[in-house]
């Protein structure tokens, strides 16, 4: 596989051939995910719930999303990482954002930003994208939001705010957004975004018509413990095997079992008859 570029997520659109995402927050995941040839890795900043275990990804900050942006960065060959932007990090003054965005690229060596909003973000967007820095857009339900939606609901369920959504796409990408995250939207006004906008649409609770998908990784794998909302598929459920795992290594240490001579390492008779 060759490296992932805003051109090649361009053209799969284009050919309507599928772009797959997932989230990593660390180098040995993000390997596995560059190995089974997925096209990006987002650095999301829901690292704040399932890495950090927070409530919400509101307290997770700048130094939080450059220390694991610069260990997936480490562990991808191929695939394109992307670091979100966390709260407050693009709210306060465009300046700042820019700032921000360009110490994800500088710092944690990502090769594009993910910033969460529609319209409202339009100048912010246009003004990180004159420093150069692709961005990927996110709107519907806007984790950063929990709080002004009153909770984590799916979005653009009546005609205003599915009108909203669509007007969001369009001016995202007229802002030069080069793909646009659709979380928690029913499938079909998803499906008429997608065919709205000119650039990837990227799915997570959107349905089946997006130009791609998004998951969390802890929870495809089946590795988080808290809540898993109702669009995530567990492609594995790793986490009683690793509990498993886990007691089996306790019960073996406990009883002396393990380590086993071939886990150890040997001293020559020499050496050791002048020990004792
Ligand atoms: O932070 C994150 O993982 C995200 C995805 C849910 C799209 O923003």
């Amino acid at each position: 596989m060759s490296k992932i570029t805003t051109a090649v997520l361009k053209d799969k659109k284009n050919k309507n051939e599928k772009i797959t995402m997932l989230t990593a927050y660390d180098y040995s995941l993000a390997g596995m995910v560059d190995a089974a040839g997925i096209d990006m890795i987002l650095v999301g900043d829901s690292l704040g719930m399932v890495v950090l275990g927070y409530e919400s990804t509101l307290p997770v900050t700048m130094e939080d999303m450059i220390h694991h942006t610069k260990a997936v960065v480490r562990g991808a060959k191929n695939s394109m990482v992307v670091g979100d932007m966390p709260f407050l990090s693009y709210h306060i003054s465009r300046e700042e954002s820019v700032r921000n965005a360009g110490r994800l690229i500088q710092e944690g060596g990502a090769h594009a930003v993910k910033l969460e909003g529609g319209q409202e973000r339009v100048d912010t967007v246009k003004a990180i994208i004159d420093a150069q820095i692709p961005v990927v857009a996110h709107i519907g339900l806007t984790p950063q939001s929990v709080n002004q939606f009153g909770g984590f609901k799916v979005q653009g369920k009546d005609l205003e705010t599915a009108n909203k959504l669509i007007a969001d796409a369009k001016a995202l990408e007229a802002a030069g957004a080069f793909s646009i995250v659709l979380e928690c939207v029913p499938a079909m006004l998803a499906k008429r975004i997608t065919e709205e906008v000119g650039i990837p649409t990227i799915g997570i609770g959107a349905g089946q018509y997006c130009d791609g998908q998004v998951l969390v990784i802890n929870d495809m794998l089946g590795m988080f413990t808290g809540h898993i909302p109702k669009f995530v598929k567990k492609f594995a459920n790793l986490q009683p095997l690793i509990i498993e795992a886990l007691t089996a290594y306790k019960n073996e240490v406990e009883k002396g079992t393990f380590p086993s001579e071939e886990y150890a390492f040997a001293i020559s008779d020499e050496v050791l008859d002048k020990l004792y």
